[in-house]
Parts: structure tokens; sequence; C-alpha cells
């Protein structure tokens, strides 16, 4: 029986190695991590984290042939493959700080494999790593080898949060990197076979090390410039009177650009577009290439551009102050369907709206209040450590109450910002929210999922992202 470990039982580990049990009866997989905490939610009936179709996967291999545990080096020793799905943050303080992954936690997960291993194994690169970690980790599995055979793969995880178990069952391609060496292509072999359980042969592509490594900040990086694209789009479209939905179609149904991720937003959040672009950027910056870094920084300038933006349109309508106004917060996560908040478009907003001194009530489905109270804490890139080094009594946010209900939100409010597309904001009751809130009152839509002529007949104030502006909004225009 072949044995999987997998170091690193977060977004990514959790759902991919529950996946691969699934698929795999005749595999032994273990899930090992140094948080306790996470562990043992893992093997509770509450799982550590929210993602549709995960509890029944996990139900129904969990005991047989998956395992959590933080008895990390057992499950290493007794391991053929290896994937190391760890947090790889951005450096917040010396070289390529601000930009450059922190590797830490990576180096000291090798380390450990090295001492370790009694036997060959293959390490799989699991988490995103700037191009060439392979060859750093190689190095610091060789040198402490004790004869032993180690063969490192990069094989990024492409999968979204929120779908994530629809991507790893159908998913577009599985990308293996490997050593184009007999005994690299051996071990491409070996975990290409794991995936083809469940996966046509022809998705299942291989490459070598850099181009499997590169292959993932570039497909992210292009995906984040779409969504910067057509944000940097419905800037024009509000001062012009167009209308980005309109614009967005017309420019997807060219079927060399494709209808996708074109959904004008607040801004794109999530653990991997931002510190993905970084790291690329660092990278082009380290070989000598400050114009392909500079085209790829725009990216993020952009996305931080719609993020002030939204919040200058929030404070400029509400007569250039939001001092002391209650403001509602729909929405907290990242996106729908998750409760994932890193890198979340709305810490920005919340701390943006907080700095002119607003008082937040905060609504999400899936987020908790501690989470919250210190995402709103938090110092930027801290977010990605491991769980233990976070602030766990983080200095309350006095002007900021999270609440859990819509209606609760939004009654006595002056505004209401729409930060997360969930589905039930669809459908609330916006005639019964309007009668509770303070008059004018106000809905600052960052999704585009409200129908804003019917909040208008009803007396809101609308504000939609790329859409035609209320006379309201053309006579306060937000100065940046
Ligand atoms: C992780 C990385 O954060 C991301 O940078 C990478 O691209 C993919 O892998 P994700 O699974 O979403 O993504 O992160 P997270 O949910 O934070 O999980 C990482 C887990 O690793 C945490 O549970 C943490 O406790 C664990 N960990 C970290 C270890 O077990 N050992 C360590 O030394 C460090
Ligand atoms: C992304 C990649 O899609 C995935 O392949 C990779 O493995 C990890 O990073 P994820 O961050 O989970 O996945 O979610 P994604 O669906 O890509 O959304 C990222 C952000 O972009 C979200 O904040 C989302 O709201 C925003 N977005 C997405 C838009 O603003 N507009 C769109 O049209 C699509």
């Amino acid at each position: 029986m072949v044995k999987i470990c997998c170091i690193g039982a977060g977004y990514v580990g959790g759902p991919t190695m529950a996946v691969i049990a699934l698929k795999c009866p005749s595999i032994e997989v273990a899930v090992v991590d140094i948080s306790i905490s996470r562990i043992t939610a893992w093997n509770s009936d509450v799982l550590p984290i929210y993602e549709p179709g995960l509890d029944d996967v996990v139900k129904q291999c969990r005991g047989k042939n998956l395992f959590f545990s933080t008895d990390v080096e057992k499950h290493v020793f007794e391991a053929d493959i290896v994937f190391v799905s760890v947090n790889t943050p951005t450096k917040t303080q010396g070289l390529g700080a601000g930009k450059a992954a922190d590797l830490t936690y990576w180096e000291s997960a090798a380390r450990m494999i090295a001492d370790v291993s009694k036997s060959d194994k293959i390490v799989v690169e699991k988490s995103t790593v700037p191009v060439k970690t392979a060859e750093a980790i190689e190095k610091i599995l060789m040198h402490n080898s004790k004869g032993i055979k180690f063969q490192i793969l990069s094989n990024p995880e492409f999968l979204a949060e929120g779908t994530a178990i629809k991507d790893l069952f159908n998913p577009d391609r599985v990308l293996i990197g490997g050593r184009e060496t007999p005994e690299g292509l051996k071990a491409v072999q070996a975990l290409k076979s794991v995936y083809a359980h469940w996966v046509p042969e022809q998705r299942i592509l291989t490459t070598n090390l850099w181009s499997a490594e590169l292959s993932k900040l570039a497909a992210n990086a292009f995906l984040a410039q779409r969504i910067s694209s057509v944000n940097a789009m419905s800037a024009l479209c509000e001062a012009t009177g167009a209308n980005i939905q309109q614009v967005a179609y017309a420019v997807g149904t060219d079927s060399r650009i494709g209808p996708k991720f074109l959904n004008a937003s607040v801004g794109f959040g999530g653990s991997c577009f931002q510190k993905d672009i970084l790291n690329l950027v660092y990278i082009c910056e380290c070989n000598g290439l400050p114009e392909v870094a500079e085209y790829w920084k725009q990216v993020i300038k952009i996305n931080d551009y719609q993020k002030s933006r939204f919040v200058n349109r929030v404070v400029a309508s509400m007569f250039n102050t939001v001092s002391n106004k209650k403001i509602a917060i729909l929405g907290f996560a990242f996106k729908k369907d998750t409760g994932d908040t890193r890198e979340t478009p709305a810490i920005d907003v919340c701390q943006g709206l907080l700095g002119d001194k607003a008082n937040l009530s905060i609504y999400d489905p899936q987020v908790t209040e501690d989470q919250i109270q210190r995402d709103l804490s938090m110092n930027k890139f801290d977010w990605d450590h491991p769980i233990h080094l976070q602030p766990t009594s983080p200095t309350t946010v006095k002007k900021v109450s999270v609440v859990w209900d819509a209606y609760e939100a939004t009654k006595d409010a002056h505004g209401i910002c729409i930060l997360t597309e969930w589905d039930e904001f669809k459908t609330l009751d916006f005639q019964k929210i309007y009668e509770n809130m303070q008059k004018p009152a106000f809905v600052f839509d960052g999704r585009n999922i409200v129908d804003a002529e019917k909040l208008r007949e009803i007396g809101f104030i609308v504000y939609s992202i790329g859409k035609p502006l209320d006379a309201w909004l053309k006579d306060m225009p937000a100065v940046a």
C-alpha cells in the first residue's frame, strides 16, 4: 500500500488529500499539522474550513484511509510521498520585504523530512513558492540525506475556494514538474499514477520543475489581471455613463477572450493573487527585468485603487463624512461560499471607513466575530502564519460590532456596503431594511448583486460598481 503524508492541513492540504483518499482507496493518506486545534477540528463534526461538499468526502474516508494527526514525524517517516503545503508568507523584514516569500516554514519542513527519513521519498511542493524553490529544498534534502534518495516534484494546486471539491473532482489540468533525469521521470510517473485514478490522462501535464512552479504564478497573475482590467474599466464606465456588465458581456462574447472571470468588484482578495504577483514581481526584479516587474505591479495597484475608490465613494456620498455614522457591512469573506478572510477586500474597506471614524456593524454568514476582530487589528501580511502565531487576544476594535443577521446589521444604519456576493443577500427584504434605516439611506454594492432600479424605487440611493451613477452621486464626486 502506497502511503502519502501531507504536511499542512489547511485550505489546500485538507481538501486535496481528502479527495485523493476518496478516489484512491488503495492509498493511505495522513494529513499532519503543527496546529493541534486544526487537527482536532478535522477529526470532529465541525471541520476547520467551510467548503461545499467537503464534509461528505471527509466522512466517507476518515478513519479508513484518511487520517488527521499532529504526529508529523511518524507519518513523514512512514510515507512514500510527502506533500508540503505549509504557509509561504510575504516577508515583512529584511531582503525582499513586502514582496519575497518567506520560506521559513518550508525550510523547516524540509529539514525535518531529511531528519526523520529512513527510506527513499518523493517530496511534492504543493504550496505556491517562488520559482527555483525546489532547487533550494533539494539542496537541504540532499545535504542531510544520509544516503537516502529524495526526488522533488512541483505539483501546484489550482483549486478555487468555494468550489474546491468540484475543482478537485474535475480539474482543468493537473500539473506535475520534475527533474528530467531517469529518477525524476520515475517520480513524476509515480505521482501521475495517483491522479490517474480519476483524472483523464490527457489532463495530467508533465513539465520540468521550473515550468511547473512558474505556471502557478503565471496562472494566478493572468486571472488577477483580468479582474484588474475589468475593474479599471469600471472606473471609466462610472465616469462616462457606460455599464460595466454590458461592456464585460460584449467583450467576453469574443471567443478568444471568453466570458469567465470578468465580474467587476470592490477588488480581488484571497490568499493567492496578491502574494503570487508580489512574488512574480520580486523574481522579475532579481532577474534584472524591471519593466516586466512594473507591468505586473500594476495589477495590484489597480486592485488597491479599486478598494480605496469604493471607500471614497461611500464617504463622499454621505456628505464627506461617515464619522459616528452606522455603516452596515454585508459580507466579509473574500468571496461567497467560504469563511476565508485572507486578503479580503473587506479588510481594506472597513479600515478605510474606520479611518473616517465610522461605526461598523458587520454580518457574514460564515465568518466568526473573533476572526473579523483579529483581521481588523492585524498588520499587513501577518495573516499567513500558522494559527498559533497569530494574536489570540486582539485589541478589541471598539467601533466594530459583529452581528448574526443582515437585518440587525442594517437597523438604524445610514448606509450599507455589500462586500461579498453571498446568495442570501440577493433575496433580502430591502423594503423592510429601508424602513429601519436612517434617511437618506444608501446602498453601495461592491459586487453588483442587487437590483439597483428596484432599490431606487424603494427610496435608496444606490451605487453599483461600474454602473451609471445616480444624480446624487454625480453631485457628490469622490475626490481621491
Ligand atoms: C498554503 C499556503 O498558505 C499557501 O501559501 C500555499 O500557496 C499553499 O499552501 P493554505 O492551505 O490555504 O495554503 O494555507 P493554510 O490554510 O494557512 O494552511 C497551512 C497549514 O500549514 C496550517 O494549518 C499550518 O498550521 C500548517 N503548518 C505551517 C505546519 O503544519 N507546519 C509548519 O511548519 C507551518
Ligand atoms: C485562486 C485561483 O482561481 C485558483 O486557481 C488558485 O489555485 C488560487 O487562487 P481563489 O483565490 O480561491 O482561487 O478564488 P477566485 O475564485 O480565483 O477569486 C479570487 C478573488 O477574485 C475573489 O476575491 C473574487 O471575489 C475575485 N473575483 C473573481 C472578482 O472580483 N471578479 C471575478 O470575475 C472573479
